[in-house]
């Protein structure tokens, strides 16, 4: 097949590109290569037997002309910053939302031979995770309270009892409710994209990623995951700032698993027209990876616990992965040779560390605790 994936130049998207021309798959690329996250050069781990168009998905005549000769989108093209879209509101709606929406116009007016879509979705959509209350149940709570925070009360309590609630998996039909823009976003290209799939039966499917990490995650880029950027900080001699008590869980899943999913929802015809949670199935908490990152690394550093709170985040949120197991997905990486993997990689990386600039940027703009 002729597919086309765009943001193939990025994170997830070039390990997909691989995948696809290991299967034979002729492959077009359509990617900004934004200088946020690749620097003014491009990336060498480029598929050399894919095409490769550099270009805006905002630009409807050059998206036009990939979308017509293609079978398959793979649409992985976002801007990716949660804190940074707190402040580049209009440029998030306008890469996430209208960049999806010039995508699907395409789709719907021209005439295409385009026989699925699958887009990246985000397990941010949810806001916090399902907890359970011993007393009142399973329970889906809102994000905590400013006050709540200020008083440095990191876990969620019950909102009907006030009791400790303990996290349990996240399973897809949990009530969303985004605490930033690039989630909202994340959620306009999800629903944009299955009502019009629906509407024209064209199918569709939608895969929620919970924090995906591994090689050519780019370390430079402070506005991306925690594993990054977690690297770049040790790989400086620098300690890892970890927020709140550290204490705070996510659910970590490696890029080749991420592109297993793709291939499988690719594959099967039950998956059509759904949602899928791709993560790990499991809750680590975010001093575990800092730890386990410091150590990997042979650095002799501890974390720095910062105590302090970020707008936005969220205290636990792990998958419950149960509906894309019924496809037949099995999460391959352990956590423990996952993060092995990034580091091996990782050491032969150049990385500037730029995440105290992005910290003072959230604290310029009241988006953390000061
Ligand atoms: N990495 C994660 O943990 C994670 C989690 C949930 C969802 N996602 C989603 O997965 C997708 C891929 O993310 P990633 O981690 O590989 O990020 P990335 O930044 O490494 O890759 C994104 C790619 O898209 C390109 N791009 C950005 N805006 C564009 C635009 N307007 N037009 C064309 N190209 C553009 C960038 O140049 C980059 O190559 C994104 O949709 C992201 O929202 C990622
Ligand atoms: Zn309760």
């Amino acid at each position: 097949m002729k597919i086309l994936v765009t943001g193939g130049a990025g994170f997830i998207g070039s390990h997909l590109v691989d995948a696809l021309v290991t299967r034979d798959h002729e492959v077009v690329v359509y990617d900004a290569f934004v200088e946020q996250v690749h620097g003014r050069k491009k990336p060498d781990y480029l598929n050399q037997e894919a095409t490769y168009v550099k270009e805006d998905v905002r630009n409807r005549e050059a998206l036009k002309k990939v979308i017509r000769t293609s079978d398959l989108i793979f649409h992985e093209a976002s801007a990716v910053g949660v804190g940074q879209s707190m402040y580049q509101v209009s440029e998030y709606v306008e890469a996430n939302t209208q960049g999806t929406a010039v995508l699907l116009d395409i789709l719907v007016r021209e005439k295409t031979k385009v026989k699925k879509v699958v887009i990246a979705s985000s397990m941010s959509i949810y806001g916090e995770g399902r907890y359970l209350c011993s007393a009142c149940g399973k329970i889906a709570p809102s994000p905590r309270s400013e006050k709540q925070l200020q008083k440095g009360e990191w876990e969620m309590h019950c909102p009907a009892c006030n009791a400790k609630v303990r996290a349990i998996p996240t399973d897809e039909s949990k009530p969303l409710e985004s605490t930033s823009l690039y989630a909202m976003t994340k959620r306009h290209q999800e629903e944009m994209t299955l009502l019009l799939g629906k509407t024209y039966r064209l199918p569709v499917v939608a895969l929620r990623y919970f924090n995906v990490y591994g090689p050519r995650q780019a370390l430079s880029n402070p506005y991306t995951g925690v594993c990054a950027i977690f690297s770049s900080r040790v790989k400086n001699g620098k300690p890892p700032l970890v927020y709140e008590d550290g204490l705070q869980s996510r659910d970590f899943v490696h890029v080749e698993d991420i592109v297993r999913a793709n291939l499988l929802v690719m594959e099967k015809k039950e998956a059509d027209y759904q949602v899928f949670n791709v993560g790990s199935g499991k809750a680590v908490s975010i001093l575990e990876i800092a730890n386990a990152l410091i150590r990997l690394y042979g650095k002799a550093l501890s974390p720095q616990v910062v105590g302090k709170y970020r707008s936005g985040d969220i205290r636990h949120c792990f998958a419950d992965i149960s509906r894309i197991s019924s496809l037949g997905y099995r999460p391959k990486w352990s956590l423990q040779e996952g993060l092995q993997d990034l580091v091996r990689w990782g050491a032969t990386q150049k990385a500037v560390d730029r995440s105290e600039i992005a910290d003072r940027e959230l604290l310029k703009r009241g988006l953390r605790q000061p």
